[in-house]
């Protein structure tokens, strides 16, 4: 009797580990993939069509501010009083239609994201006249976009001269309608942001930081090997002096002098260094094998993609050889370039592929929607 009651334990006991520990791994599966669809919900709600009764803001979006980012309310707060956010600005520079359409992905998600400051646009004269008469049905597709931008993400339409050189290509054509940000003194402070990126969180808060003539984070995809600014996100303080110094420099560059080089020339030793945790963060992170700049740790176990994806606010598209989001990207290309899947505790994860994947094909989706004027228009007619 004893030796079969202790082979009913046995067997209950064996019964038990059959039942739990696939009950334990279902659970841990159950908990990962929660983990990561949330992040991806969070990615798609930021990104899909708004409704018609308002924006999302960071409550809807379940977005809860990791503890050690300093909130935009902590920071009013030691401000002591209302912040007059009129006199900050985001600004985006345009020289083709491409580019435009980038820019006006990018404040319709300020827009969305119930961003503050004022938006601003700079974009050559020669795409829309404001002043000139007729509606925007009869304009081409840059001023049907930029009167999108003017009348529905608030974004103010400051037509500029895209400048040339003599020895000139059109990416220092870029680079130089970029540093006329230090020229907007209209505004105390403008943060200017490249356009082939995605804003994830809003960044109100880089406005309040203390006085300094520019703001960046470092390139810490090239650091320690190269310690330089990176210019994709900017914090300017405009004015007449910093602007002729910036133009000088501009003027004297040599052929590769673009707005990256010349504006570490001049601020190398004397801008504020953002943290580039969560202002820049590159997607090719997610196809790299080695974290250890980004994260500032050695420490492999440190890498954990959606905790990264869920504290970032500014995303950048460099993944070279992969085309820029807007360009169609080889089936090739794609099947040698993404995100390799991973082997973790004997179970593989594709989530870093997934989440690169999103962030392209979310692109797309966007792209169609905010910029694609003519067939709304179309279908107005109808
Ligand atoms: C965000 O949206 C929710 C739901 O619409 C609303 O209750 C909340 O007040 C909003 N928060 C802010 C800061 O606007
Ligand atoms: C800089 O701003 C001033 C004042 O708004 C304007 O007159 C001037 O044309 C601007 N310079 C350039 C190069 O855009
Ligand atoms: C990652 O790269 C850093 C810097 O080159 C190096 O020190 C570190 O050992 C690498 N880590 C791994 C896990 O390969």
């Amino acid at each position: 009797m004893s030796s079969s009651h202790y082979l009913d334990v046995l067997c209950t006991r064996r019964m038990r580990l059959r039942v739990i520990a696939p009950l334990l791994f279902v659970f841990a599966m159950l908990f990962v993939y929660v983990r990561q669809n949330d992040a991806m919900r969070r990615m798609q709600a930021l990104w899909r069509q708004q409704s018609a009764t308002g924006s999302l803001n960071a409550t809807t979006m379940g977005h809860h501010p990791p503890p050690d980012v300093v909130s935009v309310d902590d920071l009013v707060e030691q401000h002591h009083g209302p912040v007059d956010w009129s006199r900050f600005a985001y600004t985006q520079y345009v020289t083709n239609s491409a580019y435009l359409c980038n820019s006006v992905m990018l404040f319709e998600l300020l827009h969305r994201l119930d961003s503050r400051p004022d938006r601003v646009i700079m974009y050559p004269q020669h795409m829309f006249d404001p002043d000139a008469p007729g509606d925007a049905s009869d304009k081409g597709n840059d001023a049907r976009l930029l009167i999108k931008a003017r009348d529905e993400y608030k974004v103010r339409l400051v037509p500029i001269q895209v400048q040339s050189r003599s020895m000139d290509d059109a990416t220092w054509a870029e680079s130089f309608t970029k540093l006329l940000a230090f020229n907007q003194s209209q505004y105390d402070r403008v943060l200017s942001l490249d356009s082939d990126s995605v804003v994830l969180q809003h960044m109100d808060e880089l406005f309040l930081l203390p006085d300094c003539p520019v703001a960046m984070p470092r390139a810490y995809w090239l650091y320690p090997d190269k310690e330089i600014l990176s210019s994709q996100i900017m914090l300017v303080k405009p004015s007449a002096k910093e602007f002729a110094r910036v133009m000088a420099r501009a003027e004297a560059g040599t052929r590769g002098d673009y707005d990256m080089e010349i504006v570490n020339y001049l601020y190398r030793d004397s801008a504020l260094v953002l943290p580039h945790r969560p202002y820049d963060l590159l997607t090719s992170e997610f196809r790299s094998e080695n974290h250890s700049w980004y994260l500032g740790t050695d420490d492999p176990a440190a890498w954990d993609p959606v905790a990264v994806f869920n504290e970032a606010k500014f995303l950048h598209f460099s993944d070279w050889p992969v085309p820029k989001p807007w360009l169609p990207m080889p089936e090739s290309t794609r099947d040698n370039m993404q995100p390799k899947c991973r082997t973790v505790n004997g179970v593989e994860s594709c989530v870093e592929r997934d989440m690169w994947l999103g962030f392209y094909s979310d692109f797309t989706a966007r792209r169609n929607r905010v910029c694609n004027t003519a067939s709304k228009k179309r279908k107005l007619r109808r």
